[in-house]
């Protein structure tokens, strides 16, 4: 089986509901459902007995410990984080928390889990660290995407905790040898994904009239993933990535922020009409990010050539999936927005001034 951290989040519970429609090998879930942790993600899995979720912080190392001695599983799939980068700008200790002690604890259990395994199953043992591309800084418009040997250089307290973290996770790797894989992807979008990041927030807050909130002149890049194009990517290094190595995931998918909402706009004008005028009529430019990163960018060559992975997913594909997934899940969404949801909301976004 494989243990899993944060799988009730957005990507992780993507990659679960992915990782049991292709097989039967069990995962154990381990997420301390933070806001973001979300078990409505994970309702289709309800009295399946492959799944074992456990409710726990990455932190409790001897927590983590035990149920490695339970359940011996064969990998560890490190997805558990803190994630939102304005959240990060409002609360960065939560961030150093969970992404730099928690990876150090969870690193720490899996070192002496690993260390005790007898062979063959010693051997075959992977650590894989789920991270990210902001953890390379930013880009001008010029600049080549961004490959494994990218120098690290992180401006926002998430990027920069994500970063430690891979920095730990490498040392674990050269230091006492455990066998660790680290995936650097880009911008996820798709279903179950929290409406504080800019793709289901665009959508939702244009469904209910809502204004939709552009950082700045909007012209600020990012690559975008299908979400079940990363999971298929992360799938695959877990299967044949080198022991030690990083490789980086992206869609060859650089859009402004701007045309990512126009988009959006568009094809919500087309899948759910309204009575007057068109969604782009609720875009507003407000006060930009601090420390805003102007472009991320992708080279992800290096997992199609030695592992064969491409996306499936074109954004055109991917937006209409998503845009379509949004329209048929009203009752997640507002089960999301409530609670915690409404009081970020107004935290980040009653004070910024409409600029434009
Ligand atoms: P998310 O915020 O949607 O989910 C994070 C999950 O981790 C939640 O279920 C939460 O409850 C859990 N969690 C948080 N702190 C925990 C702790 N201390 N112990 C146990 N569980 C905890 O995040 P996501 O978007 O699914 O991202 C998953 C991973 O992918 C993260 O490591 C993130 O840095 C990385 N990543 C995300 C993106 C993206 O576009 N979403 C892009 C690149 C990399
Ligand atoms: P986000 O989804 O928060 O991801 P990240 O900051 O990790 O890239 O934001 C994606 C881009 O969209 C980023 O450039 C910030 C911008 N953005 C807005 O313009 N308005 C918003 O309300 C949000 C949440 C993001």
């Amino acid at each position: 089986m494989i243990f899993v951290t944060g799988g009730a989040g957005f990507i992780g519970a993507n990659f679960v509901l992915d990782w049991l429609a292709q097989s039967d090998e069990p995962v154990i879930n381990f997420d301390k459902l933070t806001y973001a942790g979300n078990l409505n993600n994970l309702a289709s899995l309800k009295g399946d007995a492959r799944h074992i979720f456990v409710q726990g912080d990455i932190n409790y190392g001897e927590k983590v410990a035990a149920l490695l001695a339970q359940y011996q599983p064969r990998a560890i799939l490190h997805f558990a984080a803190e994630s939102h980068v304005d959240r990060s700008i409002h609360g960065p200790a939560a961030f150093v928390n969970t992404n730099i002690n928690g990876t150090f604890s969870l690193l720490e259990a899996s070192k002496v889990y690993w260390q005790n395994l007898p062979e063959p199953q010693k051997s075959a043992f992977r650590f894989l660290h789920v991270s990210t591309d902001e953890v390379y800084g930013t880009l001008s418009a010029e600049d080549p995407p961004f490959s494994e040997t990218t120098a690290y250089a992180p401006n926002s307290p998430y990027s920069a905790s994500k970063a430690a973290s891979d920095h730990l996770v490498r040392a674990y790797h050269h230091t006492y040898g455990l066998p660790t894989l680290t995936t650097n992807c880009s911008n996820n979008y798709g279903g179950y994904h929290f409406p504080e990041k800019l793709i289901p927030l665009m959508i939702t807050n244009a469904r209910s009239g809502k204004d939709l909130p552009v950082y700045g002149d909007g012209m600020q890049v990012r690559d975008w993933l299908y979400v079940n194009d990363h999971c298929s990517a992360i799938r695959r290094v877990l299967e044949g990535g080198r022991i030690g190595e990083t490789y980086n995931v992206g869609g060859w998918n650089e859009q402004s922020n701007l045309s990512v909402v126009h988009i959006l706009c568009d094809l919500l004008d087309q899948l759910q009409p309204k009575a007057n005028g068109s969604y782009r009529d609720q875009i507003k430019h407000v006060t930009d990010r601090p420390g805003h990163d102007r472009r991320y960018a992708i080279d992800a060559r290096k997992i199609e050539k030695e592992l064969g992975w491409k996306p499936t997913e074109t954004f055109e594909t991917g937006l209409r999936k998503t845009v379509a997934w949004y329209l048929a899940n009203d009752e997640w969404v507002s089960q999301v927005q409530s609670g915690d949801y409404l009081k970020w909301v107004s935290l980040q976004y009653n004070k910024n001034a409409e600029v434009a």
